[in-house]
């Protein structure tokens, strides 16, 4: 296929940013020509795991199954992007071992629970507030900030723009992606 396959795992709490993130990632490979996938917890949690919710023991499992769906697909020679809160550091190193370090990219998406909270895209945090929702991440849940991930993004200061930048800028000096494809398909279009 001409691609090297990688993991892109985006870990923060929810609300940070993972999953915009994660979709214009996958926009701005698509448009340099690289084949990929997406996993996101919100879609996941309908279909593959519908049967798990939020205990310490079902999101360890949620993490497993993603892990083990995101290595079949990079078999299949696919760039993987996924988006998990996945909270804890031992899950992630768990990750990390399976898919191999070489190709397991770690991006901590960084902002404060209190600007997650504000955005509170999907009304999740008033219905904790509320007393509706227990064992929320960051409330009454831990999230394991990263020891050393691959990158940090800080989305309370960075735009999307600026963030998605930086994600590129590391894949290339990680040396996951090039501009190869893109020229090999310029020159291809031009015969
Ligand atoms: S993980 O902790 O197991 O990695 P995952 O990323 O799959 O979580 O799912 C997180 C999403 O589920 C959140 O973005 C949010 O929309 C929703 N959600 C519902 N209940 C909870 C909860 N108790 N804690 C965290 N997220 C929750």
């Amino acid at each position: 296929m001409g691609q090297k396959p990688f993991l892109v795992w985006f870990t923060g709490l929810s609300g940070s940013g993972k999953s915009t993130l994660a979709n214009h990632l996958e926009v701005a490979l698509h448009q340099q020509g690289f084949k990929t996938y997406l996993l996101d917890g919100d879609n996941l949690r309908t279909g593959l795991n519908q049967d798990l919710g939020f205990s310490p023991q079902d999101r360890v499992e949620n993490i497993r199954r993603v892990g083990e769906v995101a290595r079949l697909m990079m078999e299949a020679g696919l760039i993987v992007i996924a988006a998990f809160i996945s909270p804890m550091e031992k899950e992630r190193e768990m990750l990390r071992k399976y898919i191999g370090s070489d190709a397991f990219f770690e991006i901590h998406v960084n902002c404060p629970l209190e600007k997650c909270e504000a955005r509170d895209p999907k009304g999740l945090y008033k219905k904790v507030r509320a007393g509706l929702i227990k064992n929320f991440t960051g409330i009454d849940a831990p999230y394991e900030i990263p020891t050393h991930p691959a990158l940090t993004v800080n989305t309370e200061q960075e735009s999307i723009a600026t963030s998605l930048k930086k994600v590129l800028t590391s894949l290339k000096l990680w040396g996951i992606i090039n501009d190869q494809l893109s020229i090999l398909k310029s020159l291809l279009f031009k015969f």
